[in-house]
């Protein structure tokens, strides 16, 4: 292994641990307030502004982020969950329970899925390999679970 996949792969067990460590917190939280419904908790937003951090801050932060979308912890949930994509008419960046309608997701994935939408532009991120298929998965079982903060 090289150094950038040993760091790499590194990264993705961080991710893990970090999923595996946030969904045990959390559904003992859930499990006192609402018997029953620890089942349901997927990953946070803090797992995947992890991912953010280390793949697109680069370009999507400060004054005047690339596509408008700010993707740093002060704005990357307000700037996600709810609100329209500006490439791809009538999808929702992040539609809590709907990955296959969020814009956020077919950015990321394989495959052009993005186009298919009709969206516009590059595969994220943007001149770089693409997210470990652990990562994409994260983004995905957030949105599915409902894109908690
Ligand atoms: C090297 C700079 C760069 C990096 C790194 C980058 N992006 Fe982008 N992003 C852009 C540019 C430029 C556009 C607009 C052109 C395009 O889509 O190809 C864009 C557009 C987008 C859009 C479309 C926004 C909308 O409302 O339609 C999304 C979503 C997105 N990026 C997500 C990400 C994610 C998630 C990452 C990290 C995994 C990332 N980007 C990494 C430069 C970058």
């Amino acid at each position: 292994m090289n150094r950038s996949k040993i760091k790499m792969v590194a990264s993705s067990l961080l991710v893990l641990a970090a999923a595996a460590y946030l969904s045990v917190d959390r559904g003992q939280g859930r499990a006192q307030a609402q018997p029953g419904q620890e089942h349901h908790i997927g990953p946070s937003m803090a797992v995947v502004q992890e991912i953010f951090n280390h793949n697109c801050l680069r370009c999507h932060r400060a004054a005047s982020p690339a596509a408008s979308l700010d993707l740093s912890p002060e704005g990357a949930y307000q700037q996600l969950v709810g609100r329209p994509s500006i490439q791809a008419p009538g999808l929702m960046r992040v539609q809590p329970g709907a990955p296959g309608d969020s814009y956020l997701l077919l950015k990321i994935s394989e495959g052009q899925q993005h186009l298919e939408r009709g969206g516009r532009g590059r595969r994220m991120p943007l001149g770089a390999p693409p997210l470990d298929p652990t990562q994409i998965r994260l983004v995905e079982e957030w949105i599915m679970q409902g894109a908690a903060r």
